[in-house]
């Protein structure tokens, strides 16, 4: 098996023009991925990074740019909190983008918060994952997109250093109890084989006070959840400002 390709980093002066990028990335990838194969399938990342991304796409100059019936939207992570909570990462894109843009509601699938505890959501939301891929057992979804994050202490979506999840190679989705960083709620998470067989991922940092932990996963930290991301036949970009670079 060859090994995973290196990751493309693109450097942004500032936020703004990150988010620019990043829908700019965003509308080429789901473009392509329609053209491919008639719809577009993308998790989206959680926390605040993203916030500006999504503003971007639901602006008409990429809301009308971009045929929205053929996307299918997931999350990579949530928290066990409702959608209108504040710290729902289902609410975040609802509020910036899902309720701006017309992708048909049947193709937006939310984490079922109201499942039950972590694992009844993980289990359900995995249940979901495996319909809608029309997966065979003992297969994994191949997303077109993956949006991811990066934590201070080098978590991705919910994956935790030093967290058994990180070694999870059954399930698609797993339940993870709360990090050591706020907000500190229970979560599902997508798992390692899931993100590493999409397609493309791409990861969005700004800010200073990523630059440290960034440098690090870039130099391939074995004990950072997020540089174990590296799909097997998929490319993984980071899209940073110069802030998060090292550069401000
Ligand atoms: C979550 C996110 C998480 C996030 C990082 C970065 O649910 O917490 O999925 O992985 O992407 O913590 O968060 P910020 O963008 O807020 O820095």
């Amino acid at each position: 098996m060859e090994a995973p390709l290196p990751p493309i980093v693109t450097v942004l002066p500032d936020p703004a023009t990150l988010a620019e990028a990043a829908a700019e990335h965003v509308a080429a990838q789901a473009a392509t991925a329609t053209a491919a194969r008639g719809r577009f399938t993308i998790a989206l990342s959680g926390g605040s990074t993203p916030k500006a991304l999504y503003a971007r796409l639901a602006d008409p100059a990429w809301r009308d740019a971009i045929d929205w019936s053929a996307w299918h939207v997931f999350w990579g992570d949530e928290r066990l909190v409702p959608p209108d909570d504040p710290n729902s990462n289902v609410g975040l894109a609802e509020r910036a983008l899902l309720a701006r843009v017309p992708i048909p509601a049947a193709q937006v699938y939310r984490v079922p918060v109201d499942a039950g505890g972590r694992v009844a959501v993980a289990r359900a939301y995995e249940a979901v994952l495996r319909r809608v891929f029309d997966l065979a057992p003992g297969a994994w979804p191949r997303f077109d997109l993956v949006l991811l994050g990066l934590g201070g202490d080098g978590h991705t979506a919910s994956l935790f250093p030093g967290h058994p999840a990180l070694d999870e190679h059954t399930r698609l989705v797993v339940g993870t109890p709360p990090g050591t960083l706020p907000p500190t709620l229970d979560r599902v998470t997508l798992t390692l084989p899931v993100l590493n067989t999409a397609r493309a991922v791409t990861f969005l940092a700004a800010g200073a006070d990523k630059a440290a932990v960034l440098r690090r996963v870039l130099a391939g930290a074995p004990d950072l959840p997020a540089a174990r991301v590296r799909p097997v036949d998929g490319e993984v970009r980071w899209l940073i400002d110069a802030a998060a670079a090292g550069e401000g």
